[in-house]
Parts: structure tokens; C-alpha cells; sequence
């Protein structure tokens, strides 16, 4: 008789145990679901997402002192007897920092600088016109410089404004402007953020070559709150048109081709902590600053230096394979090779753009 208790709590234990374990590990599961819920979508995005259709990328050539003529026919195009003009329209946030840096690169280049800056954020909040009050700064291009200012909605009584509509009405702005300053059809005319920089050689290339394809979208190499952290080559908005007749301010997908290696797109390079901050809260990200600790200014300046993601978010990819690549921070790097050459003139000046430079003004 003696086994008979034996074999009763035998029997009974695991269920006791089973029954701990699911009170436990619910409750767990359902709290790290609601708390991580983003993460795990993301973490997931391979499965429930498909990546753009791909993009066929124009091979290019380039290397110093080689003749424009034998870059074009490298292309399969030729040289032209002058070169086109060439046009540059943005619309302007707060990257005061590489906004001169964009300008000083092209400005040989450029016929004329097409800025628009809303009095409102995208999320319909009042902002200041930091370039208009900055604009002395930009004194060395002042001849070139079309300024507009778009007129943005306040969202009265905290009604949501969708940052995508007030976002299209500012591009149908620019197209207005452009005819203002003067462009025509034949010109260039590049279309992108400010912070997406083509290098100075592919627009040189690009004035000076004919045959080249109308539309022409721009590969940057990426990267994150300075040239330290290079990410990868996934930029792709910018875009470069010869401008025609049917010719409309974008930043989507316009055509399938690509022009390999065309420049920089350095997001969230700021100077100042403030403006990191200004940036996270008024564009069309506001969405995922989901706690308030995110605005947190040491703990921006931890992950600036780590090269941590600033929304605590999973990398957008579209395999498992790219995801578990760029999980976690992104690494150094020590190269400040084949970067504008104003901001290598300029290092000083800029050291918060360059290798070991992580530190930002909280001022
Ligand atoms: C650049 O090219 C010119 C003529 O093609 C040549 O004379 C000169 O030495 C070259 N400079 C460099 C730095 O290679
Ligand atoms: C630029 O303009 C803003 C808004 O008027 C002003 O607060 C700021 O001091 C100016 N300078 C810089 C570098 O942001
Ligand atoms: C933006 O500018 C327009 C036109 O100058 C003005 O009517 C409007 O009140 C301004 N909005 C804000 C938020 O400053
Ligand atoms: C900001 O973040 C730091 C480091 O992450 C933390 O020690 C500090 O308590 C935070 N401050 C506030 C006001 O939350």
C-alpha cells in the first residue's frame, strides 16, 4: 500500500505544476505581446510583408581625373557640347547642418536651389522657418536660392492631421515653385530630401551626358546620425528627372532603374540633441514615439554613441536573413573616405558628422 500516495502525487504534480507554469507564462506572454507588439510584427515583417518590386541598377563608373567624355561613353552615352542645367528642389524641416553641406557640394553644379518650408510641421504643429531665420548662413548661394513657404493647417483641438496628406499638398507646393524659378523642359531637376545628397560627380555626369534615361532614381549609401554609421545602400527615393511637360515632385517610386552608389543619405545628422528630438516629434515618424522616455536627451546621446535605434524598433527587412544581419546597433566606422569634400575642408566645423564625433550639443 505504501506506492499508492507515491503514485497519487506522481499523477497530481505535473498537473499542479502545469497549472503554475500556465499561470505564470500567460500573463507573461500576453504583457511582453501588448508591450512588444510592434517588435514581434516587425520580427515577423519577412512573413507578412513583400519587398518592393526590384529595382535594376544602372552600373557607374567614375574615378578622378577621368575625362567627362570617357565617363559618358562608359554609360553608352555621349558628351554634350554644354552641359544642362540643373535644379534642386527639397523641402526643408530643420537640417540646417546638412543643408550647407548639400549646397556647398552641388553648388557648382546647380543652376538654382528650390527650397519649401511649411509653417507647420506634417503633424500640423506651428514651427518655426528655421531656414528663413537662418538664411545668412547661406549667403555664399544667395543668388541662387528660390525660397517658398507653404502655408501648412494647424490641426485645431488635436484632430489627427494625416502627416501623408499635408506631405503631398507641400509636394503639389514645390511644383508651383519650380515653374517659378524658372525651370524648363531639358533641364535636371533632382528631386529628394534634404538629407539625401547626390555626390557631385553623378550630378556633374549627369548634366553633361546625353542619353541618359529621363527618370533615374539615386542609390545612396545610408546612414545613421553621422558618416560613422554607415548602414546600408537601401535609399532610394531620391530621384533625378530631365524635366518635361508631365514632369511632378515626387518622392516614391517613378521607374524601376537605379544609379548604383550616387551619394549620401545621412538621417538624423544632427548638431544639437534639441534637434534630434524636433525631428522625432514633428515628422512623419511622430507615430512611433510611443513613450516618453524616448525624448529622454541622455538617453538619445547613449544611443547616438552606441548607434542604437532611436525608436527601439526592429530593422524594416524583408528576409530573415537581412533581419538577423542588422539586428542590434550598427558598427563603427573609422573611414571618413569618400564623403563631401565640405565637410572634410571643414572637419572641424563638423566633427559631430565624422569617426568619434558621437557627442551632440544639448544646448
Ligand atoms: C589628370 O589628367 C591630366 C590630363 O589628362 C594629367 O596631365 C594629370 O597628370 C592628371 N592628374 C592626376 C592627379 O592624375
Ligand atoms: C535658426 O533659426 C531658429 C528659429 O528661428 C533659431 O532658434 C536658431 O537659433 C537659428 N540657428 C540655428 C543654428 O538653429
Ligand atoms: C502660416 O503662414 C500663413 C500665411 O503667411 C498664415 O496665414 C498662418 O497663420 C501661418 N500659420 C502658422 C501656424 O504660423
Ligand atoms: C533619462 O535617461 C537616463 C539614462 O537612460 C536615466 O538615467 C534618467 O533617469 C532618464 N531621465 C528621465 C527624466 O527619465
Amino acid at each position: 500500500m505504501a506506492p499508492r500516495p507515491l503514485r497519487l502525487t506522481s499523477k497530481r504534480a505535473p498537473r499542479k505544476l502545469l497549472c503554475i507554469v500556465l499561470l505564470v507564462i500567460v500573463p507573461i506572454c500576453v504583457i511582453g505581446i501588448f508591450t512588444y507588439a510592434q517588435k514581434i510584427s516587425y520580427f515577423f515583417r519577412p512573413l507578412w510583408d513583400n519587398p518592393p518590386p526590384p529595382f535594376k541598377r544602372l552600373p557607374h563608373y567614375y574615378a578622378e581625373n577621368v575625362s567627362m567624355e570617357h565617363l559618358c561613353l562608359l554609360h553608352g552615352w555621349s558628351l554634350r557640347s554644354e552641359p544642362r542645367r540643373v535644379f534642386d528642389g527639397i523641402i526643408f524641416s530643420n537640417e540646417l547642418d546638412i543643408l550647407e553641406i548639400r549646397w556647398r557640394e552641388l553648388h557648382p553644379y546647380v543652376t538654382k536651389f528650390v527650397i519649401l518650408e511649411s509653417n507647420t510641421t506634417f503633424t500640423g504643429i506651428p514651427k518655426p522657418l528655421f531656414f528663413a531665420s537662418n538664411q545668412s548662413r547661406f549667403a555664399f548661394a544667395e543668388e541662387k536660392i528660390i525660397h517658398g513657404v507653404f502655408s501648412g493647417r494647424t490641426n485645431i483641438h488635436g484632430s489627427h492631421e494625416d502627416p501623408f496628406v499635408l506631405e503631398s499638398e507641400q509636394r503639389a507646393a514645390m511644383n508651383s515653385l519650380l515653374l517659378r524659378s524658372g525651370i524648363s523642359g531639358g533641364d535636371l531637376l533632382i528631386m529628394s530630401d534634404t538629407d539625401e545628397i547626390p555626390s557631385p560627380h553623378t550630378v556633374k555626369l549627369l548634366q553633361w551626358c546625353d542619353g541618359i534615361p529621363p527618370i533615374l532614381h539615386l542609390e545612396l549609401r545610408n546612414y545613421m546620425y553621422s558618416f560613422e554609421f554607415p548602414v546600408d545602400y537601401s535609399s532610394w527615393r531620391a530621384a533625378i528627372h530631365v524635366y518635361g511637360p508631365w514632369t511632378r515632385y515626387r518622392h516614391s517610386r517613378q521607374t524601376d532603374l537605379i544609379f548604383s552608389d550616387a551619394g549620401w543619405h545621412c538621417s538624423f545628422c544632427f548638431r544639437r540633441l534639441q534637434e534630434i528630438v524636433f525631428k522625432m516629434t514633428a515628422y512623419s515618424h511622430a507615430d512611433r514615439v510611443t513613450k516618453k522616455d524616448y525624448l529622454n536627451y541622455s538617453r538619445i546621446q547613449k544611443l547616438i554613441c552606441s548607434g542604437d535605434d532611436l525608436f527601439d524598433m526592429l530593422p524594416e527587412e524583408y528576409t530573415f536573413q537581412e533581419l538577423i544581419k542588422k539586428m542590434g546597433p550598427i558598427p563603427h566606422s573609422a573611414s571618413a573616405v569618400h564623403l563631401p569634400a565640405y565637410l572634410i575642408e571643414n572637419a572641424d566645423k563638423f566633427r559631430f558628422l565624422l569617426p568619434g564625433g558621437c557627442l551632440r550639443s544639448s544646448e
